[in-house]
């Protein structure tokens, strides 16, 4: 595996891999790697002639400065793992090199997206994504980007990102991994204790028991259900849990039985906040 940790040699080295035919797959990550993550190398593998994954926590995409101060870093066995996974590329820069002192932010239109969910209860974290995506996707200039189904929202943003700014580069979804009790793997998990990790799994639940009672009609007090199950279980705070539009994010109160839907929930357990989501149609 190659190490870059310039953008602008990194760049140079795969236009040159481009122009010898070769279609580049990247999948890009905050590192603390995790099974979850490795999927998505395997993914790439299978679909591309040179993986490319970068590690770079992006300080703008953190609304909660603590969140990004206390985010998990494991690089020295992340370095391990995706040498065994056959990962081709690592880009490790630092932030300076993604936001050099004449960076100027720019703005993302990501319309209805950013006002619901993540977007409303993270304000600025989607902008943040999209800054931090965009200069990874300008250097690397993919053919197929990876990204894991856990972060559902944050697949629509991209998805958005590329229709404006990277039409050349198509977007794959890969699955959630999820552990033994059906917690959605996350590099958070790592801050959980023991004991959390098991009362974790109460938000899969939450979710599977959305999926298993789903009916048509009034779908507000199945949400409020599983939101008190949450705080049962020990979770501290639940941001939402909310059964919406699977290709629109559009809340819906009212199932008409046909809309294709998504439940998706985020919640605070021992100070670490977790999201997860199930299509349910
Ligand atoms: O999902 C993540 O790990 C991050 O949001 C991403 C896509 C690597 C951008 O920093």
């Amino acid at each position: 595996m190659i190490l870059f940790r310039k953008g602008d040699e990194l760049k140079k080295y795969l236009i040159a891999k481009t122009g010898q035919g070769l279609n580049i797959g990247f999948v890009p990550t905050m590192g603390a790697l995790h099974e979850g993550h490795l999927s998505l190398i395997r993914a790439a593998k299978e679909r591309s002639d040179l993986v490319v994954s970068s590690i770079f926590v992006n300080p703008t995409q953190f609304n909660d400065q603590q969140d990004y101060l206390h985010y998990p870093k494991t690089i020295d066995q992340d370095i391990l793992a995706l040498e065994k996974s056959a990962c081709d590329i690592l880009f490790m820069p630092d932030v300076k090199e993604i936001y050099p002192d004449n960076y100027l932010p720019l703005s993302y239109d990501l319309g209805f997206l950013e006002t619901v969910l993540e977007g409303k209860f993270r304000p600025g974290h989607f902008q943040g994504v999209c800054q931090v995506v965009d200069r990874m996707l300008e250097i690397v200039t993919p053919g197929l980007l990876f990204l894991g189904q856990k972060d559902y929202q944050q697949c629509m943003v991209i998805e958005r990102l590329i229709q404006l700014k990277h039409p050349s580069t198509r977007l794959l979804i890969v699955p959630t991994m999820r552990e033994k009790n059906g917690l959605a793997m996350s590099s958070r998990n790592l801050r959980l204790s023991t004991t959390d990790r098991v009362k974790a799994e109460a938000i899969y639940k939450g979710l599977m028991k959305i999926k298993a009672q789903l009916q048509q009609g009034t779908l507000q007090q199945l949400c409020e259900e599983v939101s008190n199950d949450l705080l049962d279980a020990g979770f501290e705070k639940v941001d939402y849990i909310s059964i919406s539009h699977a290709t629109t994010l559009a809340p819906v109160n009212e199932w008409d039985g046909k809309t294709p839907l998504v439940a998706l929930a985020a919640a605070f357990i021992s100070g670490v906040r977790l999201i997860d989501n199930i299509p349910l149609t």
